[in-house]
C-alpha cells in the first residue's frame, strides 16, 4: 500500500509540470532529455529548478513520512517506499513513463532513511561537483557510497539492500551520461555549452 502510493507521488514529474505551466514547455525535449532539476537548470534557469529540486527532493520525504505514518515505521516498508517513489519519479505513470534519472528523489530518500550515511556521502559529492562541476559525477559518487557508509555505520540490512539497489538503478539511469564521461563529452555545471 505505501509503495504504490510513494510510486503516485513519485510520479509527480515537477520539472515537466513547471516548465509546461510556467515557460510553456516540454522539458523532456530540450537538453539533455531529462525531467529533473539539472536539465530544468540549464533550460529554464536557476529560479524553476530550485523549485523542482526541492520539490523531488521532497516526494522522497513525504513518500517515507507516510509509509511512516501507516506501518508504524517497519523499515523495510520505508525502504520499499522509498525506492517506488525513486521509480516514480524515473518513470511516471502520469507522463508516459518518460520520466528523470531519480537523485533528487533519492536525496530525499536516502536522508530520511538513515541520514547521517546519506549526509557524508553528499559532502563528497559536493565536493566532486565543485572541482570537476559534473553533475553526473556527483550524483553517482553520492548513490554509490551511501550504502557502504550504511554497511560502514552498521544499518538497517534492508536498508541497505534497498540503497544498493538504487545505485544500480540509477547507474543504469545515467548510462548516456556515463557514456559521454568516457568519450570526455558530458555537459558541466554552467558552462556554455552545458
Ligand atoms: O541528476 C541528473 C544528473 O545527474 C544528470 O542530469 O540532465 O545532465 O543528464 P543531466
Amino acid at each position: 500500500m505505501s509503495s504504490i502510493v510513494a510510486y503516485l507521488l513519485g510520479s509527480v514529474s515537477s520539472s515537466y509540470l513547471l516548465g509546461r505551466t510556467l515557460a510553456g514547455v516540454d522539458i523532456r525535449n530540450h537538453g539533455s532529455g531529462n525531467a529533473g532539476a539539472t536539465n530544468t537548470l540549464r533550460i529554464l534557469g536557476w529560479r524553476i529548478a530550485v523549485f523542482v529540486l526541492f520539490i523531488d527532493i521532497l516526494k522522497g520525504v513525504f513518500a517515507i513520512a507516510f509509509a511512516h505514518l501507516i506501518t508504524g515505521g517497519n523499515e523495510v516498508a520505508l525502504a520499499f517506499a522509498g525506492f517506488f517513489a525513486i521509480v516514480g519519479h524515473n518513470w511516471p505513470v502520469y507522463f508516459g513513463f518518460r520520466g528523470g534519472k531519480g537523485v533528487a528523489t533519492t536525496i530525499g530518500v536516502l536522508l530520511t532513511l538513515y541520514a547521517a550515511p546519506a549526509l557524508y556521502a553528499g559532502l563528497i559529492a559536493i565536493a566532486l561537483l565543485l572541482l570537476f562541476r559534473y553533475v553526473s559525477v556527483a550524483s553517482l559518487t553520492f548513490v554509490a557510497l551511501t550504502p557502504i557508509f550504511q554497511w560502514i555505520m552498521h544499518g538497517n540490512a534492508a536498508v541497505i539492500l534497498i540503497s544498493f539497489a538504487i545505485a544500480i538503478m540509477t547507474f543504469i539511469r545515467h548510462r548516456t551520461n556515463i557514456a559521454r564521461l568516457r568519450s570526455g563529452q558530458e555537459h558541466r555545471l554552467f558552462s556554455r555549452t552545458s
